[in-house]
């Protein structure tokens, strides 16, 4: 059965098309290549085109037999958002539209979408569940909203059932080394700690020692991408069994700092990390810590790989390796 994963070629995308061919899928990766990488693609074709491109995506339909769709493909820098808004809702809005579009057109019924804790901004309450207010504080979780809402109507209108899966962070690399985290930049903190104990950056940036939280710094919960992968074949699975759209958060429901973060990668590479302590960067939460109950529930998904020293653990040697 071949499942169009958009942003197949990307840091999530690979890993789930990894996990779709594991499980008796091919994906048909549809990617610019504008972020993702072209030796990420293993599993299955690549057609190397842009959402923003009707006639490609008219083309894919047509010539494959795409029984459903992951949807991954979107820029995902919070700070950028913030300056360039156009890029973000052009791309991330009105491009899944296209795709939206050409499901409608050759009749595909199920859609996987890649969403984020962002749509909450700054939580009343933590834990949180899908049923907290959603109020983004930056362009990007706004974009990442409005495709969720979007969703609700082509269900309403058009019988496409949709998994919204909210990520919290994604971290960690493939357990084989097959695919792992490569931004261009990268803002995310676990590759970046990685670097500085490796020596290849001087230090690193904290951002902000005075939140209020035990050690003063921020707390996230860091899911493994290969546990995040899993849950994308259990929702689409889901959505082929029930046709009926739900929202759900992944996380582990635990909360590290950055502080408890950069001693995991001091235990893992056995290098300090050169710290240089900053004040806070805009927009960023001082908790933000998943409660995933829904998607334990209804798709039986249990994180198995997102120990933090197995993140950890699995991003250094993926680290190591590709450089
Ligand atoms: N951090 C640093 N120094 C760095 C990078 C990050 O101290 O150089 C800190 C951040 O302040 C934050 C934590 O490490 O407290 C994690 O930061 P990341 O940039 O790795 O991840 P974010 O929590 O900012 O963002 C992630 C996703 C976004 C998503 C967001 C949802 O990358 O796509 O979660 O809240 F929008």
């Amino acid at each position: 059965m071949n499942v169009l994963v958009a942003g197949g070629a990307g840091y999530i995308g690979s890993h789930t098309a990894k996990a779709l061919a594991a499980a008796g899928y091919t994906p048909v990766v549809f990617d610019s290549l504008e972020k993702g990488h072209e030796d990420a693609v293993r599993w299955g074709p690549l057609i190397k085109a842009d959402l923003a491109d009707r006639d490609a995506l008219r083309r894919v339909f047509a010539g494959y037999s795409i029984e459903g769709v992951i949807h991954f493909a979107a820029y995902i820098a919070v700070g950028e958002s913030m300056k360039e808004p156009v890029r973000y809702f052009r791309n991330n809005v009105a491009n899944t539209l296209n795709l939206l579009e050409a499901m409608v057109a050759a009749g595909v019924r199920s859609i996987v979408f890649s969403s984020t804790a962002a749509v909450y901004g700054d939580p009343e309450t933590v834990p949180i569940a899908e049923d907290h207010p959603y109020r983004p504080v930056s362009a990007y979780g706004e974009t990442k909203l409005m495709v969720e809402r979007m969703l609700a109507w082509f269900d309403t209108c058009h019988g496409i059932a949709s998994a919204r899966l909210r990520y919290f962070n994604a971290a960690g690399a493939d357990p084989d080394g097959e695919t792992g985290e490569d931004h261009e930049p990268e803002t995310h903190l676990v590759p970046l700690a990685l670097a500085a104990a490796a020596g290849k950056r001087a230090h690193l940036d904290l951002f902000g020692t005075d939140y209020p939280t035990p050690d003063g710094t921020c707390i996230r919960d860091y899911i493994h991408v290969t546990d995040l992968a899993h849950a994308h074949v259990l929702a689409l699975k889901h959505l082929q069994r029930s046709s009926q759209s739900f929202t759900a958060n992944l996380g582990t429901g635990s909360g590290f700092s950055v502080r408890e973060v950069l001693r995991a990668v001091e235990r893992v590479v056995g290098r300090p990390v050169p710290v240089v302590e900053k004040s806070r960067r805009e927009g960023d939460p001082a908790s933000l810590v998943a409660d995933s109950t829904r998607a334990r529930e209804l798709l039986g998904w249990t994180p198995t790989h997102s120990s933090i020293d197995e993140i950890v653990a699995t991003a250094w040697r993926w680290y190591s390796r590709a450089r």
